[in-house]
């Protein structure tokens, strides 16, 4: 049996010096050490053996199985290294090839006149303020003293999500919920997404950019509105620029404007931007309206406030001579990239 024993170590080793890869490897080691193996079929028969010779026989099947594991280990190192060599060998980097260029992205043109507002206005000590873009009919209406039968209310102008809740029309339901939760002295802008049911044309996408301002404090007049307007008209299209102020209605501004400049084109002259007026639409704006400070638990006998709303994707197209404001949304490279 002592023979047998080192006749299979022999073997073994021979075997599995022949081996070059992990499967004829895992292969030996069945052969050898598996459940139906030599070494394990020889072991089986130690039951026969007297009481002195089964430790001596027992110890060297033990050794046995050691150096065949031994040995299975290290031909498995071997041929480990072996294969990352001739990898190493054969899968050759060529430093000199060119690399992969990195394209480095830019700011979408809504982007960069948000930031441009941004700008102007934190200039002029306003600060940024945000609201959420799925909102109350409470913050879009209401508390902006909308009349419950206010045509924008309406299923085919505004997209509803339940009976309550809307994606708002405006930014101005920011000027609420800042009211709410700041006393004044308020200061504050807030550009966004808005959102009407509106079937997409040149000038009109369902998802559209605004930013409001507000101004909350005691004495607020509309020569302050003018003021501030006129400011940021001349910031943004140039130093040359006038404003004007033609009548408007708003549920939450009294007395209301519609605010117009001179064309920055042509400076009023009257071109193809401005469709020979001289004029170019701004915003809407206003002072605002009691009933919407009242309902912010702020007083109007103590505190006036002027608010006013722009179309940032309007500006933007007007700033570039952009024709359609569909251009923005659809996210080709060779437009985006031109600015
Ligand atoms: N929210 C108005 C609109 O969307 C704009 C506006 C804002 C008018 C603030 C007056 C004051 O048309």
């Amino acid at each position: 049996m002592q023979e047998e024993l080192k006749n299979i170590e022999i073997c073994a080793i021979a075997d599995i010096k022949n081996t070059n890869t992990s499967e004829e490897i895992d292969k030996v080691r069945v052969k050898y050490l598996g459940k139906k193996g030599e070494l394990t079929k020889v072991l089986r028969g130690m039951g026969k053996l007297s009481s002195e010779q089964r430790p001596v026989i027992g110890k060297i099947a033990n050794n046995v199985r050691e150096n065949i594991e031994q040995s299975i280990v290290s031909r498995i190192n071997k041929i480990k290294q072996e294969e990352l060599n001739s990898r190493l060998s054969s899968e050759v980097i060529d430093v000199t090839m060119p690399g992969q260029k990195i394209t480095l992205g830019k700011k979408h043109p809504i982007t960069q006149s948000m930031d441009d507002l941004i700008g102007i206005f934190t200039k002029m000590g306003f600060k940024v303020a945000e609201g959420p873009e799925v909102e109350s009919v409470y913050y879009n209406f209401d508390a902006l003293n909308a009349a419950k039968n206010h045509p924008s209310r309406d299923m085919s102008d505004t997209f509803y999500i339940d009976e309550n809740t809307i994606l708002r029309t405006q930014t101005s339901p920011v000027q609420v919920r800042t009211m709410e939760k700041t006393k004044p002295p308020i200061r504050i802008i807030s550009p966004g997404r808005c959102f009407r049911n509106d079937t997409p044309d040149a000038t009109h996408t369902p998802m559209f950019h605004q930013l409001e301002g507000l101004v909350v404090d005691k004495g607020i007049t509309l020569g302050d509105l003018k003021g501030t307007l006129e400011v940021f008209a001349k910031y943004f299209f140039g130093s040359q620029t006038k404003i004007k102020f033609r009548p408007h209605y708003f549920p939450f501004t009294e007395p209301s404007a519609e605010v117009d400049a001179t064309c920055f084109k042509c400076t009023g002259k009257g071109c193809s931007l401005c469709k020979g007026s001289g004029w170019i639409e701004l915003l809407g704006a206003g002072m605002v309206h009691p009933n919407v400070l009242r309902n912010c638990n702020i007083d109007p006998e103590i505190y006036s406030g002027f608010a006013f709303g722009m179309g940032i994707d309007r500006l933007t197209m007007m700033k570039y001579g952009i024709d359609d404001i569909r251009l923005f949304f659809e996210n080709d490279m060779r437009f985006l990239n031109q600015f």
